[in-house]
């Protein structure tokens, strides 16, 4: 069974280290900057080995893949770091703060033969994966709209990783790259994009709305740290639409046909949290010597890193 060592013991990682002991995977070592957390952690989730710095960690040859759940404006420092010390990667998100820093990550994986994955957990949900499929098959005809939502009112923290810039702040980043995906996945590169920005005063912004045109389609997302919308999305096509409530963490959706009639239902209860999929994919990879997941490849991380670069040029 695959060794995972967890890099950065806050509140994602949390949920990482439940789903891993959930499925039955080796909890084998947890780093924190204060080894008193992570002494605590592997108290808590039953992992192998606690230390007190991130590199302490990657020095133990005996770790196979790290997970990195620091803030995202350290993503590219810490994942440099574990393929100096030949380590397989499973990064959150964003994967980096831009899409050049995430060239560099995969090139030098591709140099050292190792896997690096982004931990965008959407991408791996069943009901995610059953949804491509039933479009595929034509079940609501070509589609035509995506609406996405990804909104909620944080606590003001000027110092806090989703209000500081050196920490990657701000909504496009930490919240705003799920509609950002999901209209990815239905949709696939878009031809233009319009944005517009309400900005915070460190400078992130707080607030994003995003429009994607496509030949045939178009695709409507909104972001923020400021305020509430349910998280929601839409994809409307020539005979239908589907509804995906909670889609960033999908476990159901509804499907309906043009005179608002359901016609069917489809639903995948989490075995855990939902991280369990991304876990199982980087398993499933790792022992198939697999360097990259066909459900989240390089390209398409490079491609949303692309496309959010873009957005911040608009914004300036
Ligand atoms: N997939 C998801 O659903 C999901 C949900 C939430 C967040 N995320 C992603 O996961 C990452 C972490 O988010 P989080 O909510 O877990 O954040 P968090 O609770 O603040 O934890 C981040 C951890 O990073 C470590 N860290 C290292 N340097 C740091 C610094 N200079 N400032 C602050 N923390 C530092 C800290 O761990 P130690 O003190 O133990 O070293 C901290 O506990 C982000 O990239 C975020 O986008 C993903």
């Amino acid at each position: 069974m695959i060794k995972f060592g967890v890099m950065g013991a806050g509140n994602i990682a949390t949920k990482f280290s439940k789903a891993l002991l959930g499925i039955g995977g080796n909890l084998y070592a947890i780093a924190s900057r204060d080894l008193n957390k992570s002494e605590a952690f592997k108290k808590t989730y039953g992992f192998e080995k606690a230390y007190g710095s991130y590199e302490d960690m990657l020095k133990d040859s005996s770790v196979e893949c790290v997970y990195i759940a620091t803030p995202h404006g350290l993503h590219f420092e810490h994942m440099m770091l574990a393929l100096k010390y030949h380590k397989h990667i499973l990064c959150e998100k964003a994967f980096t703060l831009n899409e050049e820093q995430a060239k560099i990550v995969f090139d030098e994986a591709n140099n050292k033969n190792l896997f690096v994955m982004e931990a965008l957990w959407t991408r791996y949900l069943p009901t995610i994966i059953e949804v491509k499929q039933l479009i595929s098959n034509g079940v609501i005809g070509d589609i035509t709209k995506i609406e996405a939502n990804f909104c909620f009112k944080a606590t003001r923290d000027d110092e806090s990783r989703l209000f500081a810039p050196h920490l990657g702040g701000g909504a496009l980043l930490d919240v705003g790259i799920y509609p950002l995906t999901f209209a990815n996945l239905f949709l696939g590169t878009p031809h233009r994009i319009e944005s517009n920005v309400d900005l915070y005063h460190t400078g992130v912004d707080l607030s994003n709305e995003i429009t994607l045109y496509y030949d045939q389609a178009i695709a409507h997302l909104k972001s923020s740290l400021g305020y509430n919308l349910p998280i929601e999305g839409f994809i409307y096509g020539t005979k239908g639409y589907i509804q995906i409530p909670m889609f960033i963490g999908a476990e159901r959706a509804s499907i309906y046909d043009n005179h608002h009639h359901l016609i069917k239902e489809i639903e995948n209860k989490h075995i855990v949290n939902g991280m369990e999929y991304e876990i199982l994919e980087v398993i499933n990879c790792l022992e198939n010597d697999r360097k990259e997941s066909s459900l989240m490849t390089h390209l398409e991380t490079l491609n949303i890193l692309h496309q959010m670069d873009e957005i911040r040029k608009q914004w300036r």
